[in-house]
């Protein structure tokens, strides 16, 4: 980590993944894409796409080399990612952006503490079109995320760097869960309130008045 600019391992390279890997990159992070297929025509199409700033490379080297990994696979094939990780997570800061859809815990974040890592919970809470554009008439949309104030400073850095406001839950139980609730109200306007998938969120307090 050196003047800001971190390794970051973003592990998966769907649609998820590659978004936050270009915004990543962009604001002049060293990302390395985690995929099971890194020698791939596919993942070479993806690099080229991205740009700059963007290596593939297996799952665990790619989480030993980084100073913050990003976890963007589908939620129940994370117990698998984590498995094949060996200690590769130990003492890092992990930020979970998957979603266990329709279970009762929909993050990994008991799993990913379980491997010696410093969870955070971000980037569940809403669409990838938000991930892609945050600001709405200008007016940068707000990320809830929650976690230890450990590692908070570099986790808000990257949530800003991808255009977003960071809005600190906390670290408690409660604010792990108040992050997953936020990511149950999204799928409730979208999918069954008919807002469509171009909404994002803004928390107003006091600053505001
Ligand atoms: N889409 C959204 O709007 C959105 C918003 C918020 C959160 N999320 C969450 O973010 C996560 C990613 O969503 P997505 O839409 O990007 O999914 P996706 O397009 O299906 O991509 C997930 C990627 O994970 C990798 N993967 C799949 N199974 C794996 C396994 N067993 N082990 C390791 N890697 C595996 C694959 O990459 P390789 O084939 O290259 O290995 C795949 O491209 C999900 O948990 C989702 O719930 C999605």
């Amino acid at each position: 980590m050196t003047d800001g600019r971190l390794t970051v391992a973003v592990l998966g390279a769907g649609v998820v993944g590659r978004t936050l890997a270009r915004g990543w990159a962009r604001a002049g992070h060293a990302v390395l894409l985690g995929t099971r297929d890194p020698d791939s025509g596919r993942i070479r199409a993806v690099l080229d796409e991205l740009g700059g700033g963007v290596v593939a490379a297996a799952h665990e080297n790619a989480a030993r080399r980084a100073d913050v990994v990003v976890i963007t696979v589908p939620g129940d094939q994370v117990p698998d990612l984590l498995a094949g990780l060996g200690d590769a997570l130990v003492d890092r800061p992990v930020i979970d952006a998957s979603n266990r859809m329709g279970a009762s815990e929909p993050s990994a974040v008991g799993a990913i503490r379980a491997a010696g890592a410093t969870p955070y919970r971000a980037y569940n809470s809403v669409g990838v079109e938000q991930m892609a554009e945050p600001a709405f008439g200008g007016v940068p949309s707000d990320l809830l995320y929650a976690g230890p104030s450990s590692f908070s400073a570099v986790v808000e850095g990257l949530i800003r760097d991808t255009g977003f406001r960071p809005v600190h839950a906390g670290d408690d139980d409660g604010a792990y869960a108040a992050v997953d609730a936020l990511g149950r109200v999204w799928i409730q306007l979208v999918f069954r309130a008919g807002y469509g998938r171009r909404l994002g969120f803004r928390i107003l307090t006091a600053e505001d008045d």
